[in-house]
């Protein structure tokens, strides 16, 4: 069924979202989301960047439906079906990309699955390919927002394995498996978006 699922945040976050993705990626090539949810950014991306393919996939299945939904009402061709993928899960079910893109999932899920993301991203990714995520960090040396600070509190009460991560911490499991952070980018509402490559 196509049922949208609409979440205020994702529609917030996708304009500025797909202007870093327009300003960094080259005009083709083919991406993977992780953790794509109720799909409206997967849809928008396709739509501002058509000469990309795009896979989403989630470790749930109960937003595929909404992924299908914003992709027909964007109209565009360039979304492939979505797939069932756990970053935890030792094999991915997808080929080679240039591009592996996951936003808002390194809080709300255990700390392994940034190991689980940055060893499945090396796997994955071709030579020249990034990866990019995106959401709310800690960062040494940089205060808090008082609004990031209510997030952290609030996911660590739902989950004590769930939290705000720390940008060092984050990037020094992207280097173990040989990628590197090279461009931090704020995002509003005290977001970042951070690129890796080899
Ligand atoms: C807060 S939502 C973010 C959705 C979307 N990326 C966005 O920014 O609006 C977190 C998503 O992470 C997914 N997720 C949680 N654990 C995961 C895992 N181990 N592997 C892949 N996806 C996971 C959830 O199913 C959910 O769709």
């Amino acid at each position: 069924m196509r049922t949208p699922q609409h979440s205020p945040a994702a529609e917030r976050n996708l304009p500025p979202m797909l202007a870093e993705l327009q300003r960094i990626l080259p005009a083709k090539g083919k991406a993977l989301e992780i953790a794509s949810g109720t799909g409206q950014h997967v849809a928008g991306f396709a739509q501002g960047l058509p000469g990309w393919q795009w896979q989403p996939s989630d470790a749930q299945t109960d937003g595929f439906g909404s992924i299908a939904y914003w992709c027909d009402q964007a109209g565009v061709a360039n979304v492939h079906p979505p797939v069932l993928l756990d970053v935890l899960a030792p094999d991915w079910p997808v080929q080679t990309v240039d591009l592996v893109y996951c936003a808002n999932m390194l809080h709300i899920a255990p700390w392994a699955c940034c190991a689980a993301l940055m060893v499945g991203a090396a796997r994955q990714l071709a030579p020249q390919g990034r990866l990019i995520t995106y959401g709310p960090y800690l960062e040494t040396g940089v205060t808090t927002s008082p609004g990031n600070q209510a997030f952290d509190a609030d996911l660590r009460q739902r989950n004590p394995a769930w939290g705000l991560r720390q940008l060092d911490d984050v990037a020094q499991q992207a280097s173990l498996v040989g990628l590197q952070l090279r461009e931090r980018v704020q995002m509003p509402a005290n977001n970042l978006l951070l690129v890796f490559t080899r």
